[in-house]
C-alpha cells in the first residue's frame, strides 16, 4: 500500500519551507497528497519535475478543476471570470497574456525605474526624518509596489489609499470564501469607475492602453484586479522578508551590494515566497515514474522545487554570490510571471538603497517576534521593526 500524507505547513525557521519537504523529495520528486477536501493527488518536490508540470499543456491551471493542498482556501475554485487569464488555459490565456506583454513595453519600465528610485528616497527620507525604530514593511515594503503598481495602472493619487485598503483586506486571513467574492466585486467596481474614466479620457498608463484593444469592462476590471493583486503583496513580501534575511545572515548585506542582480536571483530562490501552485491534468500522465490520472490535482511545491540538491549546491545556505537563475520563484512555462522584471528593477534598486542609506540596519526586537504570514497565500512578515544608529 502507498502511503498518502497531507501538505507540510509548519516552518523550521523564517526562511526555510517546512522539513517534511526534504524528507518527501528523498522519496521521489512526486509522491501522494491527500487533500483536506478528501481528494487523492500529488505532489511534486523535485525542480526538473516541477519545471515539466508548469511547462506541460496537459496541465491545466484552471481553477474550477484544481483541488487545494491547504484548507486555508475554499476546496475548488470557481470557473475565472473573463480576464483573469492566470486561472485559464492556451488559447484563451494566449490571448489575453499577448495583449499585456505588449503593455509591458521596455519604455514604461525604464520610465518606472526613475519613479521607483524616486519612491525609494521619498521612503527612506520619511523613515530617517522619523527616526528609529521603525516597521520596514509600513514604511518601505509595502508602500514602494504599492506607488509603483498603481502608476503602472494609472490608479489616480486620490484613488489610491481605497484601492490599497481593499486589496490589503481581500489578501487578509479573516475573510470567509463569500466575503472574499463580495469584497472582489467591491474592487471590481471602483476598478470599473476607472476603465470608465479611461476609456473618456485616455492616457499613457497601461489601462488606457488597454481599452484601445476590444476587451470589455468587464475584462479590464479583472485584469486590474489580478494586477493590482499580483502586484501589491508579491513584492513587499519579498521586500520585507529579504531584509530580515538579509540581516540575519552576517555580510550578507554587504554582499549584496558586490553584485545586486545576482543576489536579488538567490534572494527570490531562496525565500521562494509563493509556496506552491496546484495544476490538473487533462488526461492520464506519466510523471516521474508514477501514473497521474485525469483530474488528480498535482501540487508544484516551488518552495521545495527551489532546494532541490539536485540542482543546487547546499541548498539551505543562502549563497548571494550562487548563480541561481534556474529557480521557479517566478513559475514556469506559460503562466511565468508577467510582473517579473518589474519585480526585478524594484528590488535591484530597493535593497541597496536600503543598505546605503542605513548601514546599521538591525532587528528591533528578537528574531523569534517577527509575525510570519504562514497563514497567507503568500508568505513574509506581517511586520518587520527595524533600527539603526541615528546621528545625534
Ligand atoms: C517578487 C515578486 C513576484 C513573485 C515572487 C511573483 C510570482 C509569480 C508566480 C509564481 C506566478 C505563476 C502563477 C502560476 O503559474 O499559476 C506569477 C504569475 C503572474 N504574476 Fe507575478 N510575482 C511577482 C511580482 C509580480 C508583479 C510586480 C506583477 C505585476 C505587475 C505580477 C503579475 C503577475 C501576473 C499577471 C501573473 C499571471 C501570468 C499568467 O498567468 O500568464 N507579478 N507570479
Amino acid at each position: 500500500m502507498t502511503e498518502t500524507i497531507t501538505m507540510p505547513i509548519g516552518r523550521p525557521t523564517p526562511f526555510d519551507p517546512p522539513a517534511e519537504l526534504a524528507l518527501l523529495r528523498e522519496r521521489g520528486p512526486i509522491v501522494p497528497l491527500a487533500y483536506p477536501d478528501g481528494h487523492q493527488g500529488w505532489l511534486v518536490t523535485g525542480h526538473a519535475l516541477a519545471r515539466e508540470v508548469l511547462a506541460d499543456p496537459r496541465f491545466s491551471a484552471r481553477s474550477e478543476l484544481r483541488h487545494l493542498p491547504t484548507a486555508s482556501e475554499a476546496p475548488r475554485g470557481r470557473p475565472a471570470p473573463p480576464g483573469l487569464f492566470v486561472a485559464m488555459d492556451p488559447p484563451e490565456h494566449t490571448r489575453y497574456r499577448h495583449l499585456l506583454t505588449g503593455e509591458f513595453t521596455v519604455r514604461r519600465m525604464r520610465r518606472l525605474t526613475e519613479r521607483i528610485e524616486e519612491v525609494t528616497r521619498t521612503c527612506l527620507d520619511a523613515m530617517e526624518r522619523q527616526g528609529p525604530p521603525a516597521d520596514l514593511v509600513a514604511a518601505f515594503a509595502a508602500p514602494i509596489p504599492a506607488v509603483v503598481i498603481c502608476e503602472l495602472l494609472g490608479v489616480p493619487e486620490a484613488d489610491r489609499p481605497a484601492f490599497i485598503a481593499q486589496m490589503t483586506r481581500l489578501s487578509g486571513p479573516e475573510l470567509t470564501v463569500e466575503e472574499k467574492y463580495a469584497a472582489f466585486a467591491a474592487v471590481q467596481g471602483q476598478i470599473k469607475e476607472l476603465v470608465t474614466a479611461k476609456r473618456a479620457a485616455p492616457s499613457d498608463d497601461l489601462l488606457s492602453g488597454l481599452t484601445r484593444g476590444d476587451l470589455d469592462d468587464d475584462e479590464l476590471a479583472t485584469i486590474g484586479f489580478m494586477l493590482l493583486g499580483a502586484g501589491l503583496d508579491t513584492t513587499a513580501n519579498m521586500l520585507a522578508l529579504g531584509t530580515f534575511a538579509l540581516l540575519e545572515h552576517p555580510g550578507a548585506a554587504a554582499a549584496l551590494l558586490g553584485d545586486v542582480d545576482q543576489a536579488v536571483e538567490e534572494l527570490l530562490r531562496y525565500l521562494s515566497i509563493v509556496p506552491f501552485l496546484v495544476r490538473t491534468p487533462l488526461e492520464d500522465v506519466d510523471l516521474g515514474g508514477v501514473r497521474v490520472a485525469k483530474g488528480e490535482s498535482v501540487t508544484v511545491s516551488l518552495a521545495a522545487a527551489d532546494r532541490d540538491p539536485g540542482r543546487f549546491h547546499s541548498p539551505d545556505l543562502l549563497d548571494l554570490a550562487r548563480r541561481s537563475g534556474s529557480h521557479v520563484a517566478f513559475g514556469h512555462g506559460v503562466h511565468q510571471c508577467l510582473g517579473q522584471q518589474l519585480a526585478r528593477v524594484e528590488m535591484r534598486v530597493a535593497f541597496p538603497a536600503l543598505f546605503a542609506r542605513f548601514p546599521s540596519l538591525r532587528l528591533a526586537v528578537p528574531a523569534a517576534e517577527v509575525p510570519l504570514r504562514t497563514d497567507m497565500a503568500i508568505y513574509g512578515v506581517h511586520r518587520l521593526p527595524v533600527a539603526w544608529d541615528a546621528p545625534q
